[in-house]
């Protein structure tokens, strides 16, 4: 007998989606950048003036995550797996998706949880949850930095992401005000067939044309969603 292979969801998410596990976005009034300009903390010439400050910001966003637990958008977005073929591709470094139990996870910006050395940006080191410190090496003796692509910086995740979108079934795109590039470019490469969900309150205008708007909080919207599109498979 033939296997019949499940439908390919790609799901496109950013900070909103961590927004209702007290993770704060960066676009909202309350934005993370508000203490801090972004020139000063994520950019490679934040770096190179001032890798104290920059080690320091890193390190209170990465207690943050560590404090934070996964919402019921994340935990939906895990279920969906049951029934379908579910890439996440996400712009967020935390790692609420992973810990909500989802098994394919692009992440497009880094991940606040691992390091990788100055000169050897392919070796990521786990952090264990542990502070970054001026003075600490990767093996071949590189001051580590957060495993974070700053702005200005290439990303290297992009060609994955370019194949995977194509194929999708079904598009699912939430918490991101689609304003940072390259990764708002994806959204160009969602198939026209393919429907094309959009959860945001204050969802950004896109073009497409089988666009399904829901302007809901992620932890309220993607759980109904996802049990409405378990419920057709099922049927
Ligand atoms: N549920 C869903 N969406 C929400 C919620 C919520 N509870 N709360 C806020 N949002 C939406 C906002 O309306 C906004 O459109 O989430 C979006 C967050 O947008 P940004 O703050 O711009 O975050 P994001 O798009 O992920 O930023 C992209 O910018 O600074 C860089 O590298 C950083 O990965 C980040 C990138």
């Amino acid at each position: 007998m033939k296997a019949v292979s499940k439908p390919r969801v790609v799901v496109l998410s950013g900070a909103g989606i961590s927004a209702e596990s007290g993770l704060r976005t960066f676009r909202d009034g309350d934005g993370l950048w508000e203490d801090h300009r972004v020139e000063d903390v994520a950019t490679p010439g934040a770096w190179a003036r001032d890798p104290g400050l920059v080690l320091r910001f890193y390190n209170e966003r990465r207690r943050q995550v560590l404090a934070a637990a996964p919402n019921p958008a994340h935990l939906a977005l895990a279920r969906l797996e049951q029934e379908f073929d579910v890439d996440v591709i996400t712009q967020n470094i935390d790692d609420l998706h992973e810990r909500a139990g989802s098994s394919r996870v692009l992440h497009l910006h880094g991940e606040i949880l691992k390091a990788r050395g100055c000169d050897a940006p392919e070796d990521l080191i786990e952090t264990d949850g542990r502070d970054l410190e001026l003075g600490d090496t990767c093996p071949r003796g590189s001051q580590l930095r957060p495993h974070v692509v700053w702005f200005g910086e290439a990303v290297p995740a992009m060609e994955s992401a370019y194949r995977l979108v194509p194929k999708a079934d079904l598009v699912l795109i939430v918490g991101t005000s689609l304003a940072v590039y390259p990764a708002a470019s994806l959204v160009h490469l969602a198939p026209v067939i393919a429907p094309l969900h959009l959860v945001d309150p204050a969802a950004p205008s896109l073009d497409h044309p089988r666009l399904l708007v829901h302007a809901e909080a992620a932890a309220v919207a993607v759980p109904r969603l996802v049990e409405g599109w378990l419920a057709e498979v099922h049927q």
